[in-house]
């Protein structure tokens, strides 16, 4: 009897293996990710992720001292070299310059892009608060570079598409994204312009809904008067900027509040981590508000989810009954595979919702599955930011979209008939082995 338990012990042991010598094997590629052999880096990557990708110019040779980087580079890069003198790093005080070769080196045929921890060497506060954030799994910056290279549709679409993601998720790999090279100037990263170079456009629109804030309203009829010297604590700002509230008190870390997180799934607010949380946006309010009304306007952003969350939760049972209905057209398995994705090769399924995977939900899908997507990831993510970020107009926009959507969608769920499917020219000469999905094959 005992002997025959070692049996099942044993297959899972050997599964588990497997499964990390599977996850080594998909990560091992020229590109990175766990899809990394779908794709190749382009010389553009090593900007975005240097400890990965980066290659020095060989075309100088020698070794420099900081003198002789700047003579050269003033002609070269007189920007470069401008925004260096006027930043702290020439003139620092009670010690010498940090120069050219501090961060890059001083051998030309074998330069560095600096990564975080070249700039922990010096700022080891910032670099240790900064990598704290893994704690809090996704989203937060730490990770941002792994959650974009791990997504399917980052190897599924174009490459030209998709090398912008890194521009943005390398947010994780390089220090310069809010105080920019070579300037690095912390007054910079105060001002709310330093995020929204990122947090913009339709799944994050973080500066639609600040601008139109009251807090927005106010930077932006008298910030330009503000003292931006100051660091982000009590009483040294009249209203607050993204980072006044995201990184509390210059803390280097965005992810320690973040209840309802990117707004994509269902949370319960009330968890006991929740509720630490929430006292935390309330210390945060409380600079200048009374806490009383700190709460009830975060107990106003839990109804907004609610009511929001039941309409969404209405849809996708919708799209589920038509998924068991085979109505979707084209079908899973009608359409390129992804990459890599065994189970969707072997066992093809529209996957609908956050917890099915949402990469099915970007692209190659049928037209509804597509409007469920828009609804979901577009529509509710601007109700959400308007909510949480006081922009009443943004939320009442929003909402009008997502009712649209859903008679909209039970409009065209009206016209599709599962039985009618069979009848249907079959589609997959031209969605499995198409013209884009060969040339993004070939060319990623
Ligand atoms: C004699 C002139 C000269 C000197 C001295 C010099 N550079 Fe350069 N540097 C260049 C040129 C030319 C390029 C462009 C090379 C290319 O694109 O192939 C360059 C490019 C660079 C780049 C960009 C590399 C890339 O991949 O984008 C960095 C960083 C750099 N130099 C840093 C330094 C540092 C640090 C020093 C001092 C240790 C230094 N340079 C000294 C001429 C010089
Ligand atoms: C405090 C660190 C630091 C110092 C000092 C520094 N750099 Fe940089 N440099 C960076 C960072 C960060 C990047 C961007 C890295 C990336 O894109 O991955 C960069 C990128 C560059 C690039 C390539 C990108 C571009 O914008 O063209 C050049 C060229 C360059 N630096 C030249 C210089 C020169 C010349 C000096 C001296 C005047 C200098 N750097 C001093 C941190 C530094
Ligand atoms: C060799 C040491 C050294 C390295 C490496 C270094 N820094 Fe600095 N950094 C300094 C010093 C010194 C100061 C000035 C501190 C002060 O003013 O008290 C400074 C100041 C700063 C400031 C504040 C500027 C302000 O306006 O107050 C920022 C932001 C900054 N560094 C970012 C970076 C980043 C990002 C990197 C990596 C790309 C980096 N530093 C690499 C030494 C370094
Ligand atoms: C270079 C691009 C870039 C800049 C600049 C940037 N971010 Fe982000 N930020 C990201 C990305 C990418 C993510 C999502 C990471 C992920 O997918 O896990 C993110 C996530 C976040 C989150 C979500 C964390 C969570 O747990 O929900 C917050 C909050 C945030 N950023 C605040 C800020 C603030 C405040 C600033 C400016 C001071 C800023 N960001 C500047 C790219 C950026
Ligand atoms: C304009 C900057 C920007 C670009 C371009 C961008 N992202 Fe993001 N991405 C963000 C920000 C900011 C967030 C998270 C914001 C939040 O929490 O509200 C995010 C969130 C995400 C998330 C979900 C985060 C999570 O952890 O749940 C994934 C996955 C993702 N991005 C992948 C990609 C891929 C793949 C691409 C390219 C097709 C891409 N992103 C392009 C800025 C960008
Ligand atoms: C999301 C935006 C963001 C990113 C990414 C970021 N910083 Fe900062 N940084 C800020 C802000 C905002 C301030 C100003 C904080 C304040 O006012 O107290 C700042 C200030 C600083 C300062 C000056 C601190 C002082 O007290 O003068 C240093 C040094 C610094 N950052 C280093 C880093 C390093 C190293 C990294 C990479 C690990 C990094 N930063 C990445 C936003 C950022
Ligand atoms: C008054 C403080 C405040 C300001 C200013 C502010 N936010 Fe927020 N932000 C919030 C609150 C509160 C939430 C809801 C957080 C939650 O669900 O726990 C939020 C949510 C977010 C999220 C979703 C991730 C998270 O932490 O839950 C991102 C990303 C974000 N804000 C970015 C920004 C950006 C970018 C700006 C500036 C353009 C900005 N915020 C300005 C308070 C602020
Ligand atoms: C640095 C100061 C500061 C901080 C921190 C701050 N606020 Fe404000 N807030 C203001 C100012 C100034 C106004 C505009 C004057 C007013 O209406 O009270 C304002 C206005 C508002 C309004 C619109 C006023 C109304 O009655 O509808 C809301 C909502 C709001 N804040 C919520 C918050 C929340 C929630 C937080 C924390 C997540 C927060 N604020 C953090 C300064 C701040």
């Amino acid at each position: 009897m005992r002997r025959w338990l070692a049996v099942p012990v044993l297959v899972a042991l050997a599964g588990i293996a497997a499964g990390t010598a599977y996850v080594d094997w998909s990560k091992g590629g020229e590109g990175a990710g766990l899809y990394s052999h779908e794709w190749r880096p382009e010389p553009v990557h090593g900007y975005w992720d240097p400890d990965r990708f980066y290659q020095s110019v060989g075309t100088v040779e020698g070794r420099f001292d900081a003198g002789q980087c700047i003579d050269c580079h003033s002609a070269l890069t007189p920007g470069i070299v401008a925004d260096w003198r006027e930043s702290r790093h020439s003139a620092p005080p009670r010690r010498a310059p940090v120069g050219c070769p501090d961060c890059h080196g001083a051998d030309h045929k074998a330069l560095a892009m600096p990564t975080p921890k070249v700039c922990a060497r010096c700022h080891a506060e910032q670099h240790d608060a900064f990598l704290s954030e893994r704690k809090y799994g996704f989203p937060s910056h730490a990770l941002a570079m792994e959650r974009a290279t791990d997504s399917k549709h980052y190897v599924d679409k174009p490459k030209a598409e998709t090398s912008a993601c890194l521009q943005c998720h390398s947010v994780a790999t390089k220090c310069d994204s809010c105080h920019t090279r070579h300037r690095f100037d912390a007054a910079e990263a105060r001002r709310p312009e330093a995020c929204t170079t990122c947090h913009s456009g339709p799944p994050h629109p973080d500066d639609e809904a600040y601008f139109a804030s009251a807090h927005g309203q106010r930077y932006l009829a008298d910030g330009s008067s503000w003292d931006w010297s100051k660091p982000l604590v009590r009483g040294n700002y009249p209203a607050p900027t993204c980072a006044y509230c995201h990184m509390r008190n210059g803390r280097h870390v965005v992810a320690d509040k973040s209840i309802w997180q990117f707004g994509l799934r269902q949370v319960n607010p009330g968890t006991a981590e929740n509720q630490v949380k929430r006292q935390r946006w309330i210390e945060v309010c409380a600079d200048c508000h009374d806490a009383g009304f700190a709460r009830e306007r975060l107990a106003e952003l839990d109804r907004e989810r609610a009511v929001t969350w039941k309409t969404l939760d209405r849809i996708e049972r919708r799209l589920r009954d038509l998924r068991g209905a085979r109505a979707f057209y084209p079908r899973a398995g009608e359409r390129p595979p992804y990459p890599s994705d065994l189970i969707d090769t072997l066992l093809p399924s529209e996957r609908i919702g956050f917890h099915e995977g949402q990469a099915s939900a970007f692209y190659n899908v049928s037209p509804i599955e597509r409007d469920h997507f828009e609804v979901w990831y577009f529509a509710n993510l601007a109700a959400y930011k308007g909510a949480a970020h006081g922009a009443g107009s943004l939320v009442g926009e929003a909402h009008a979209r997502i009712s649209a959507a859903e008679r909209a969608i039970a409009a065209q769920a009206a016209t599709l008939d599962g039985r009618a499917a069979g009848a249907r020219p079959d589609p997959s000469p031209l969605w499995l082995d198409g013209e884009y999905t060969r040339h993004n094959r070939e060319n990623n």
